[in-house]
């Protein structure tokens, strides 16, 4: 079993348990304090891991409700975290009790930020479910819901206590859920270690089936986004560049109304914005070849989904990007793969509109 310590601004640095078996040691990190439990997921996720999380926890507390919601995208909402409080409410949780945020990104975002309000703040334990969440979502505390106006525009840092990574949980996981993780992981490549870059480029074949991921993969990726969130925990500087891919992707899952996955929208917006890229850092060329071909080997692009046409029903959707100063759009670039532009300090640059529809144009072709 892998431990990586999160440290933070907090008092405790977040315990992250990576490892077959790792839901395993729940009962072992849960506080004293902890009297009560709420146990959070969509659906799907409640219905295949509630119980077993439930009867670990039965022994230590007092009341524990399983509150979960209909799955996807579109109800990551404020409706949503409305209906969940409300319940643990009426169940007679109080300040005491510790959230178990179970599932993709979307129960921990919005578990996460449940438990970042509820009694303003309580603790959570994170169970990630997904391969996106495992290497991504769940290490960081970032939580938010979507708006009409946008992607994660209403939400808090509110870092986990502890994150338990067990990849025998991904066993049940729908095979096209698979590539949104590898979109993320490809991203962290990017954003932080050129040779995690080369082993996933040596190993593509084999990641595309969750048997090719393996513990040391999962841990790796683990690893980099902790490094760079120690940095940084609330994103005033290099965090941000974990941001790369993501101003186009926010921009097609909204204009999508949330049909668009993430993790496709992260390789969609990974694509175009290296091509962005070549232009404005000088992101080599070679550089450009080898990130499309990975993605294209790993299932990750198939660029007849959008075409030309569909540039116009995106702009608009930039407006609310949380990236935006001075009203301009702005992209975390990398400069070669493994390092991002430093943009004096800001890991962000100004990309102008008609740079944007020009390589949206460039490399998209009208759907046949
Ligand atoms: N907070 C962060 O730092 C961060 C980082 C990356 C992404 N995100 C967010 O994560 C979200 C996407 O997360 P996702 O791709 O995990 O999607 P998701 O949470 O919707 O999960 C995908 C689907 O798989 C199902 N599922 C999950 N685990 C399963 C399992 N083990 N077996 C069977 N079915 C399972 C879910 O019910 C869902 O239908 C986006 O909203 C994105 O913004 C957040
Ligand atoms: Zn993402």
């Amino acid at each position: 079993m892998a431990e990586i310590l999160v440290r933070h601004r907090g008092a405790r640095p977040c315990r992250v348990s990576l490892g077959e078996g790792a839901l395993g040691d729940l009962p072992q990190l849960w506080s004293s304090e902890w009297k009560d439990a709420a146990i959070i997921g969509d659906r799907n996720v409640t219905g295949l891991f509630a119980e077993q999380i439930a009867n670990l926890l039965k022994p230590m507390v007092n009341r524990l409700l399983v509150l979960d919601f209909k799955p996807g995208e579109k109800n990551k909402t404020r409706q949503t975290k409305e209906k969940l409080e409300d319940a643990m409410l009426e169940g007679g949780l109080t300040r005491e009790t510790c959230v178990v945020a179970l599932g993709g990104g979307i129960s921990l975002d919005l578990a996460g930020l449940v438990a970042a309000t509820f009694m303003r703040g309580i603790p959570y334990v994170s169970i990630p479910t997904t391969l996106l969440a495992q290497v991504d979502a769940s290490i960081g505390g970032k939580t938010a819901v979507n708006t009409p106006h946008g992607k994660n525009l209403v939400g808090a840092f509110h870092q986990p206590d502890a994150v338990l990574i067990d990849p025998g949980m991904l066993d049940t996981l729908p095979a096209g859920e698979w590539p949104n993780g590898l979109a993320e992981a490809v991203k962290h490549a990017v954003v932080g270690d050129r040779s995690l870059f080369d082993w996933m480029e040596s190993n593509r074949i084999s990641l595309r089936s969750p048997a090719g991921a393996s513990a040391w993969f999962l841990e790796r990726c683990v690893r980099i986004k902790a490094g760079v969130v120690a940095d940084d925990e609330r994103e005033q500087g290099r965090r941000a560049i974990l941001n790369f891919g993501h101003t186009i992707a926010h921009a097609v899952e909204s204009a999508s109304a949330w049909k668009v996955t993430h993790g496709r929208a992260v390789a969609l917006g990974m694509f175009l914005e290296a091509g962005i890229a070549r232009r404005a850092t000088g992101f080599p060329e070679a550089d450009f070849v080898r990130l499309s071909g990975i993605m294209n080997d790993l299932g990750l692009i198939s660029p007849r989904e959008f075409g030309h046409q569909d540039f116009d029903r995106i702009l608009p959707h930039f407006k609310s990007d949380k990236k935006r100063r001075d009203d301009r759009i702005r992209m975390s670039l990398p400069v070669e793969i493994g390092q991002m532009a430093p943009g004096e300090g800001t890991y962000t640059m100004p990309v102008d509109p008609g740079l944007i529809r020009k390589v949206w144009n460039e490399n998209l072709r009208q759907p046949c």
